[in-house]
């Protein structure tokens, strides 16, 4: 079995009142990616600085590779990298010099650091921008430049906050794959993400946080069977108060229960026949409640997390939505 490189016990992290980590036990195992999920304020940069030594916790203990972050920081730190929220480049140096100056600071030695540049540079994809100003980059460039900025210490614990936040879809995936490559050198993961996909798609096991407590921990698969082997229903109604009409009568006539967000509506439904959709969409109809999409899917670790915290991830609705319309026309 794989020995752990971090164990996190009984972590609680006060500000004044305010508990923003509520008690957090987590095992991460050497060489996985281990990805911290939760909405904006759940507490994962929290978590992570005090996994830094950065933050003091209020209590409980943090080890990597047994030694005591709080007691014995000196020895812990250089066995880490990270890469923050915010961009962790110098705009005003090029490619090389960001990656000179970090190399400089953890000490790397002057035989071994055009080598090492060189070779960072060519993982990031950089090679031909080496000197060029990192300001004049693309947001992907930037973000792929930090990335192997963090890593240029050979880091066993790398540490990635919110690595993809504000990069569009093409520049996350493309970052996927830099992340993927660094375990094949050994190196373990800890990433906090806000996208359910980049979970699913990256960690080899994940943690769901909200309001600083941990509400599930498993494999991406382990997660979504915690909602069950049925589907889950999607609907936007006309209106809020049409949605929470909706979800009353879903509540009494087909014993489900739903989550209300507004004019969106999810539920699970435990025991799936085709059947059921059309028998629900006539009896919202009768009553006058107008659907102005529907959608049933398999569950999703966006349906995880409305299932243990009930409230979605995101807020603007999902493009998969299928319009009613379409629903019924493919009823016909
Ligand atoms: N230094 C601080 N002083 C006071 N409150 C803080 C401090 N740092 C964080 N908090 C509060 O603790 C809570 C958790 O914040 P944290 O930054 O850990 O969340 P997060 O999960 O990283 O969110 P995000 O996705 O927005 O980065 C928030 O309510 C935040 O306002
Ligand atoms: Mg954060």
């Amino acid at each position: 079995m794989a020995k752990n490189i971090l164990e996190i016990r009984h972590l609680v992290k006060k500000f004044g009142d305010f508990t923003a980590v509520s008690g957090i036990n987590l095992e991460i195992k050497t060489g996985e990616i281990f990805g911290i999920l939760g909405p904006n304020g759940a507490g994962k940069t929290t978590t992570i600085n005090m996994i830094l030594g950065l933050y003091k916790p209020t209590s409980g203990s943090i080890t990597i590779n047994g030694i005591n972050v709080e007691k014995e920081g000196d020895k812990v730190k250089p066995m880490m990298g990270l890469m923050t929220q915010e961009t962790v480049v110098d705009g005003d140096l090029t490619a090389w010099d960001n990656l000179e100056i970090a190399a400089e600071l953890y000490h790397v030695s002057k035989g071994k650091m055009a080598g090492k540049i060189r070779d960072a540079l060519e993982e990031a994809e950089l090679t031909d921008f080496a000197q060029k100003k990192a300001g004049t980059f693309s947001g992907g460039m930037q973000r792929r430049l930090a990335l192997v900025k963090a890593m240029i210490q050979d880091p066993m614990l790398l540490i990635l906050d919110e690595p993809t936040t504000g990069l569009d879809i093409q520049n996350r995936v493309s970052m996927w794959g830099h992340i993927k490559d660094l375990t094949k050198i050994g190196v373990t993961i800890i990433l906090t993400t806000q996208y359910l996909e980049e979970a699913d798609a990256l960690c080899d096991r994940i943690a769901i946080i909200d309001h600083g407590k941990i509400k599930a921990i498993g494999t991406a698969s382990e997660l979504k069977r915690m909602v069950g082997t049925g589907r889950i229903l999607e609907m936007i109604l006309d209106s809020d108060s049409q949605a929470q009409q909706a979800a009353s009568l879903l509540k009494v006539h087909f014993k489900l229960s739903p989550a209300v967000k507004g004019d969106k509506l999810e539920a699970i439904l435990e025991k799936w026949n085709p059947k059921m959709l059309p028998e629900m969409l006539d009896a919202l109809e009768r009553k006058k409640i107008i659907v102005a999409s529907v959608n049933v899917h398999f569950p999703t670790l966006d349906d995880v997390f409305i299932k243990l915290t009930g409230s979605g991830m995101r807020d603007e609705a999902s493009t998969e939505y299928v319009s009613a319309r379409t629903q019924i026309m493919r009823r016909r």
